[in-house]
């Protein structure tokens, strides 16, 4: 029986992709790389250095800069890894509203996408690896040997994600969480640098009062 070497997972903005994508790794022994950590990356930068979201050129100086660096979990505060940019350690800074705010914009930029697609692809040239995105079926990985699209209902997505961010101790609303979605799902799947699609050949699951288990147990089956 041989199994897929290489998977792309795909969707908006809370459909459960990480976990996933977490799951399967684990039980494949395969690595893991979620590219939504690496537009955050960017814009994190961006805000730090005071570098205008709206200044494309800036900001797309900025992220061709970038050297990226994922490591071993250094501090035990529930991190998978250290996501350390140009040696700076910025993991607890990646989920940050501000960074949520802006990352979409940030993340529409051609050059922007160019400079991270081919770091994305350098690190899926090894196999054995799933990886996370908005366009990885599509554009990072077209030739991925299996193909996941995973949706939910914007509802579900409002409840998961609000859920997540009360337990990191924010002061959010529901209706500011699904604006939040909306937004960025709109920007994301309108924009004319490799949109948010599903490809093709993907496969789409409908995580809609599905379990994190029963998601993963339909991804096991397309794997097998
Ligand atoms: O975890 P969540 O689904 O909220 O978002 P994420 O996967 O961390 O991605 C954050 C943002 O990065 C997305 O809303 C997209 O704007 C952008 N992104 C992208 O453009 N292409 C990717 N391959 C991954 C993320």
């Amino acid at each position: 029986m041989t199994i897929p070497d290489t998977i792309a997972i795909d969707g908006p903005a809370a459909s459960g992709k990480t976990t996933l994508a977490c799951n399967l790794a684990r039980e494949l022994n395969f690595i893991c790389l979620d590219t939504g950590i690496m537009y955050r990356a960017v814009t994190c930068v961006v805000l730090k250095k005071k570098v205008d979201p709206l200044d494309e050129q800036g900001v797309t100086r900025l992220a061709q800069e970038m050297q990226i660096e994922i490591a071993a979990p250094t501090l035990a505060d529930g991190r998978a890894f250290d996501f350390l940019v140009n040696g700076e350690d910025i993991t607890g800074e990646l989920r940050k509203p501000e960074v949520e705010a802006y990352v979409s914009q940030v993340s529409a930029y051609p050059g922007v996408r160019q400079a991270m697609t081919r770091q994305q692809r350098r690190i899926g040239q090894r196999g054995k690896i799933i990886m996370v995105g908005r366009d990885i079926g599509t554009v990072v990985m077209p030739d991925a040997d299996l193909k996941i699209y995973l949706v939910a209902s914007l509802e579900e997505r409002t409840r998961r994600r609000y859920e997540e961010r009360i337990q990191h101790g924010e002061e959010v609303s529901l209706d500011e969480v699904r604006r939040g979605l909306e937004r960025r799902d709109q920007i994301d799947s309108t924009r004319q640098a490799a949109p948010l699609k599903p490809a093709d050949d993907a496969v789409v699951i409908d995580s809609d009062g599905l379990s994190i288990e029963e998601v993963l147990s339909a991804a096991r089956k397309l794997i097998r």
